[in-house]
């Protein structure tokens, strides 16, 4: 069984679809075992209890200084002897350490075909204001290996949206997580878990 471990910082939507797939059978050989906030508002904490999974907040406000907020994640994480970390909306720039340190364990899902509309302040609906503006037609997400830069990992799975005529941010934002990241992400870990993907 993969030791799985997801890092949020907001509502979730890409937690559930995880929790869906695995309840599902979707996702197979793959237990999820804890959820890591750091916002402790986050309605993915929420979702995490409400399906008895550890659900944990590492807050930067709780700590004087970035490297003991950076300590107190990489102790978090490590507690919990995890074999993938999924980055699921989690909008915190990893430290260097852990990224080294859980080389090709840690995959992010990103709302763009990488490498457009992607590194530092690509998050969120920032990116999909950035493809409305620049006229995009085709959109869509990626999910990848992370390494020490922003969005650089290798590229495991994408999967293209088409933008439609009058999209506003938000409901792009909606398509290419019903269309794309909610059914990539899942595919990813249960293709880790499985060998399929080394
Ligand atoms: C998702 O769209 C995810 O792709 C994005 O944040 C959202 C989180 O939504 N991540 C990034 O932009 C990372 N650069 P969720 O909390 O509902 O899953």
């Amino acid at each position: 069984m993969l030791r799985v471990g997801v890092l949020v910082s907001g509502g979730g939507t890409n937690l559930q679809a995880i929790i869906d797939a695995v309840a599902s059978g979707k996702i197979t050989n793959a237990k999820l075992e804890v959820v890591i906030s750091n916002k402790k508002d986050a309605y993915a904490l929420e979702r995490a209890k409400n399906n008895n999974i550890e659900a944990v907040c590492v807050s930067p406000k709780d700590y004087e200084t970035r490297d003991e907020f950076n300590k107190a994640l990489m102790d978090t994480i490590d507690g919990y002897n995890l074999d993938l970390i999924v980055l699921a909306g989690f909008l915190v720039v990893l430290p260097a350490e852990l990224t080294r340190k859980y080389a090709r364990k840690i995959i992010n899902i990103h709302p763009s075909l990488i490498p457009s509309f992607c590194g530092d302040g690509f998050y969120g609906l920032k990116v999909h204001e950035e493809a409305l503006k620049r006229g995009v037609k085709v959109t869509g997400a990626t999910v990848h290996f992370v390494d020490e830069g922003t969005d650089t990992g290798p590229i495991i799975f994408q999967k293209a949206v088409e933008v439609e005529e009058g999209d506003t941010p938000e409901i792009l934002q909606k398509r290419v997580m019903e269309q794309a990241e909610w059914i990539i992400l899942p595919k990813a870990i249960n293709d880790i878990a499985n060998g399929i993907i080394k």
